[in-house]
């Protein structure tokens, strides 16, 4: 299939390139590098190009005439949503809209979304399932949920576009061979920032909050493997080309870790004792996040490889060391 892949030079877009890749799909990306890296567009053509620019958007569609688009581009930060709330609005709503404008005058009828967990706010039974009650409590989930509303909507009204919507729990970890990973200006993500810890590249790692209601105080998370989550968007592309209805699904395992469990796994893994500071809660922060994640193996036939914590730290590690070595030596030349 040729698929257009908004935000495909970005963490999680670029390991579904190289997936789609590997699977013998045409690629090509859009995006506008705010964030991603040219250089992890691993397979496909890619076009620099913003969602804001119309023009340029319906003239790349125009050119490329997808069969299936996946929406990645976006602004991912809980943290920074809750201080600057309209970047929210703006990248994730208002440009999904210009996307969805796009596609429909395009006339392209399979659209993958890369939801968040956060559209559930608090949930009040964990693990949280698909009928749970959406209510966001950080502007990050509000501007998604924005999304899958008009998803919704524009289904509902047009019986030639669907759609499948997926619900990223905590996307961790990276390729088993170290061709990618997590690579930003300024990671924020627990995982990130231990390993980076542990490299010496931050001083001490932060834990936010050790008085919430879970066992050890500290939040809970289902963290997934990329690889495992990249593999959930090719099984939604053959979905919707086996005529699947709309849909939305959960993707994580199922169980969750805590902030020190987490910690300490990243320890472990590293053999590095870095500091670790308790700090207040960030703002914005539910306590517990875990999937149910009963329908996307029933509905798509999702299959886990990687639910294992230890393998996702062992992933990391191995893609920041390898990082952290290009940087000394592009320093060094
Ligand atoms: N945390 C720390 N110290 C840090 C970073 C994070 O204690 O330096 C804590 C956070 O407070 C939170 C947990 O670690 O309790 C996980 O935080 P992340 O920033 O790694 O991830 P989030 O849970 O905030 O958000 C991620 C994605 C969202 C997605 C969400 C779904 O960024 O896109 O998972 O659970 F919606």
């Amino acid at each position: 299939m040729k698929v257009f892949v908004t935000g495909g030079a970005g963490y999680i877009g670029s390991h579904v390139v190289l997936a789609l890749g590997e699977a013998g799909h045409e690629v090509m990306v859009y995006d506008n590098l705010s964030t991603g890296n040219r250089g992890a567009v691993l397979h496909g053509e890619l076009v620099v190009g913003d969602l804001a620019d119309r023009a340029l958007l319906a003239a790349t569609l125009e050119r490329f005439r997808p069969d299936a688009v996946m929406h990645f581009a976006a602004s991912i930060e809980v943290g920074e949503s809750v201080r600057d709330p309209l970047k929210y609005y703006r990248n994730n709503s208002a440009n999904a809209l210009n996307l969805l404008e796009a596609v429909r005058a395009a006339g392209i009828g399979r659209f993958i979304f890369s939801s968040t967990a956060a559209v559930y706010g608090n949930p009040p039974v964990v693990p949280v399932d698909e009928e749970a009650t959406l209510a966001p409590i950080n502007p990050y989930g509000a501007s998604k949920l924005v999304t899958e509303r008009m998803l919704f909507d524009l289904a509902a009204a047009d019986g030639a576009f669907r759609y499948v919507s997926l619900r990223y729990f905590n996307v961790a970890g990276a390729d088993p061979q170290a061709r990618l990973g997590q690579d930003y200006a300024n990671p924020t993500h627990l995982i990130t920032r231990a390993l980076k810890t542990a490299l010496g590249i931050f001083p001490k790692l932060q834990v936010f909050g050790t008085d919430y209601p879970t066992p050890d105080g500290t939040c809970i998370r289902d963290y997934i493997h990329i690889a495992d989550l990249a593999r959930a968007h090719l099984d939604a592309l053959g979905y919707l080309a086996d005529g699947g209805a709309s849909t939305v699904c959960n993707c994580g395992y199922g169980r969750g870790f805590s902030v020190n469990e987490v910690v300490a796994m990243a320890r472990q893994v590293t053999g590095i004792d870095f500091p670790v500071e308790a700090v207040g809660r960030r703002e914005g922060d539910p306590a517990e996040l875990v999937a149910a994640s009963d329908k996307i193996r029933r509905l798509l036939n999702w299959r886990q490889q990687h639910d294992d914590l230890e393998f996702i730290l062992k992933t990391a590690w191995a893609w920041e060391k390898k990082l952290a070595a290009k940087r000394v030596s592009e320093l060094a030349s």
